[in-house]
């Protein structure tokens, strides 16, 4: 690995451990709905996505949201992990992601009020009486309290006793269904306005039992889905919790609040925090934090520095060098990315490159690796005798961006 002017070696191309797990990389491929599963299981669409995010180079790769019971999909596309008919499934990803060398990751999740829905295509419009003909039967999503989270939204159930118990429980269960299809890391999605958040927030919780009040209430459910995931998640693996750091709105749920969860969590087992923000009442793009490059690293940092405990930046990444700069800066652990990865799948590449790393090819799989490096010594071939003709039209070809993408 070679060294930059400084005579350090880049950091995000430095490997990291959590508890038993080690990532080649700190670049993580964030998780991303693809809305293209059938009764919850991945199939080649997903192979095919997920794949190119391994290829590509990132040190730990998630999938989708991925709802712990039917219910708790947002639409009949989603992803889950409700059945034990699921685990072969998603094992023939991890299998894969972890050929390439890098660390599968599943984010679990549980949509609350903002189930029956369309896809993003269609801007999630709630299901209604007319889509069932098509097979779509609208259902009734819970919350914490019967609030909608939109006008165009059906009101929730609001959950009893037995409704938490049972959804409790089906967080154990999709984590040790997680254990068994190859995952090494997995994510409790607690943020963007679902179920998690639906608890937190005082906009979506009214209840006057201990899961709601003042802010120790509203915490009470991530904490106890934290520890049933804690319990059933094995010891050695790292258990990640992504928070919205401040509401969609402002105000309700704010920086504050989410060092005092993150240090909770911390307690409770819980390895990195993944610091989102927005999405309680209406989309998670609420411009209440300005879409400016990098725009939620500083939540991540000041959960890092008052709660001690590791986080992971994301949200307009872009560069190889402001993710170095935020890991240097001791801002976050890891920088996940997800629309540049979508775009440029093999950013990791291109950032070892850039950040003058040594063999920068070595960062894809060796099928690709080899045929690169090939490709590099040609640009450095002399012109010589009888060769010549072919190193001419070969740096013609190629220009300076040899190791750039062509076309
Ligand atoms: C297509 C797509 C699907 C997403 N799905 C999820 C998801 O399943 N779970 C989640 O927590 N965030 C999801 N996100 C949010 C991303 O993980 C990420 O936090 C956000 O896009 C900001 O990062 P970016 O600027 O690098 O795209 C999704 C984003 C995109 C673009």
């Amino acid at each position: 690995m070679k060294r930059d002017e400084t005579g350090a070696r880049p950091l995000l191309f430095t490997p990291i451990s959590f508890r038993g797990v080690t990532a080649r990389n700190r670049i993580v491929a964030s998780p991303m709905c693809q809305y293209h599963s059938t009764e919850g299981g991945p199939g080649d669409w997903q192979m095919a996505h997920i794949g190119r995010l391994a290829i590509g180079g990132s040190g730990i790769v998630f999938g989708e949201e991925t709802a712990v019971e039917a219910v708790g999909r947002k639409t009949y596309a989603c992803a889950g992990i409700w059945d034990d008919r699921h685990i072969p499934l998603y094992r023939r990803l991890t299998d894969f992601i972890r050929e390439q060398g890098a660390v599968p990751a599943i984010q679990l999740g549980h949509s609350g009020r903002k189930a029956s829905c369309h896809t993003a295509v269609h801007d999630w419009a709630p299901l209604t009486e007319a889509d069932a003909a098509a097979g779509l039967a609208p259902w009734q999503g819970m919350a914490p309290s019967a609030v909608a989270g939109e006008p165009r939204h059906f009101p929730p159930k609001a959950m009893d006793r037995d409704d938490i118990r049972r959804v409790l429980a089906a967080w154990a269960e999709a984590a040790r269904r997680s254990v068994d299809a190859g995952y090494d890391i997995c994510e409790i999605h607690g943020a963007h306005g679902y179920l998690i958040h639906e608890f937190l927030s005082p906009l979506s919780n009214r209840r006057t039992d201990a899961y709601g009040g003042d802010r120790q209430g509203r915490m009470r459910f991530a904490l106890e889905v934290a520890e049933a995931v804690r319990a059933a998640w094995p010891d050695d693996k790292p258990l990640f919790f992504r928070i919205s750091c401040v509401d969609g709105q402002g105000g309700a749920w704010d920086l504050e609040d989410s060092v005092v969860l993150a240090a909770a969590l911390k307690d409770r087992g819980i390895d990195l925090i993944d610091c989102s923000s927005g999405g309680i009442t209406g989309p998670t793009d609420m411009p209440l934090v300005p879409r400016v490059p990098g725009y939620q690293v500083g939540f991540a940092e000041r959960i890092r520095r008052e709660a001690g405990v590791p986080t992971m930046a994301v949200g307009l990444i872009t560069d190889a060098h402001q993710a170095e700069a935020i890991l240097r800066e001791g801002r976050a652990d890891l920088a996940a990315l997800a629309r540049e990865l979508l775009w440029h799948a093999d950013w990791p590449a291109h950032a070892a490159l850039e950040l003058g790393v040594e063999d920068p090819h070595g960062v894809m799989p060796h099928e690709y690796a080899y045929r690169l490096r090939q490709r590099e010594r040609a640009k450095e071939m002399p012109i010589n005798q009888g060769g010549e003709e072919t190193a001419r039209a070969m740096r013609a070809h190629l220009g300076d961006g040899g190791a750039r993408r062509e076309g």
